[in-house]
């Protein structure tokens, strides 16, 4: 048995302790041991000794209790969610490098056209024996990324059935705008999970553009671009400070947005906040094709206290 086994034979019980779902789930995979054994009778010889056989290796994984027959079903793996911050690896939380160094399986999702931006900020901390498990996503308007969901959460599944724990690694926050939310909506009723937060983009970018936020009372408003023009110019007008992301091809629509709304002096641009290839730019100096999806803008408030 493995380190890493023993510690999940552990956490089995200690999930099971705590109740919920999988507990509730794994007691009822009990009642139906125990009714097979009833049924099987006890006057046969050779299962008895079966018995027996798997009671004692169960004393040597675990002190014996009550319910001592528990780690003779498989037990499952842990799914994290990993937050691995804007793209600086130094930007990486102590616990996340701890999580993402020791897990057997890491997942990620990966562009149809096999880009992997959340696997290239951790890349030089995966060793060659971690399984990878890389989920494609269409990152398209014409097609739904929810079926590409639907068999990553599967592929993962099959590793946390197996037993081995996998930390599915998200760009910035995984809470936040996160890939990883589909992935917990689909697995944490079945699966033990712990999420990690990262620092997201939005903060790192106030810190790179040196752009306080808010101050005191102030309302912060993230809103994606791809919200109709309408919304956009509604929660605009009505932002203490505001964080515009997913720009992309959105952004020549914004910036007639932020024009209309008088904001334009007070917005500020970055994209690949972070990475070797951060870049702040006015934003009248760019040209909307330029503009990629890792990409916002920043519209800090106007506070100033005394
Ligand atoms: C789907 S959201 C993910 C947000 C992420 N979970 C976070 O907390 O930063 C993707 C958007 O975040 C913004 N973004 C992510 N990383 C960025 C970076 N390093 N620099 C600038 N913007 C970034 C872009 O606007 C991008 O379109």
């Amino acid at each position: 048995m493995t380190a890493e086994r023993q510690r999940a034979e552990g956490r089995g019980q200690k999930a099971e302790g705590a109740g919920g779902v999988r507990g509730a789930e794994r007691a009822g995979e009990v009642e139906k041991v125990e009714a097979a054994e009833a049924a099987r009778g006890a006057g046969e010889a050779e299962e008895v000794t079966q018995n027996s056989k798997l009671k004692t290796q169960n004393s040597k994984l675990s002190s014996p209790t009550p319910d001592s027959r528990l780690p003779t079903l498989p037990p499952l793996g842990k799914l994290y969610g990993l937050g691995i911050g804007p793209g600086d690896p130094e930007l990486l939380t102590l616990k996340a490098h701890r999580i993402l160094t020791s897990v057997p399986v890491i997942a990620y999702p990966m562009m149809e056209s096999g880009k992997v931006l959340a696997r290239a900020i951790v890349a030089d901390f995966i060793r060659p024996e971690q399984i990878e498990v890389p989920m494609p996503l269409p990152f398209s308007v014409e097609r739904s990324s929810q079926p590409y969901y639907d068999t990553g959460a599967e592929a993962i599944a099959q590793h946390l059935t197996a037993g081995r724990d996998v930390a599915v690694l998200c760009e910035g926050d995984p809470m936040l705008y996160g890939s990883f939310m589909y992935i917990f909506n689909r697995l944490a009723g079945r699966f033990e999970t712990e999420v990690v937060p990262g620092i997201s983009s939005t903060f790192a970018s106030a810190a790179m553009l040196g752009a306080p936020l808010t101050y005191r009372n102030d309302v912060l408003s993230i809103m994606p671009a791809t919200l109709d023009e309408a919304t956009l110019r509604d929660r605009l007008a009505v932002a203490d400070a505001a964080i515009i992301i997913k720009l992309g091809r959105h952004f020549a629509k914004v910036r007639i947005i932020l024009d209309e709304l008088g904001l334009l002096s007070r917005a500020l641009y970055i994209e690949r906040a972070t990475m070797p290839n951060q870049q702040i730019r006015p934003i009248a100096a760019m040209n909307p094709v330029d503009v990629p999806y890792w990409a916002l803008i920043l519209i800090p408030s106007e506070t100033r206290p005394q």
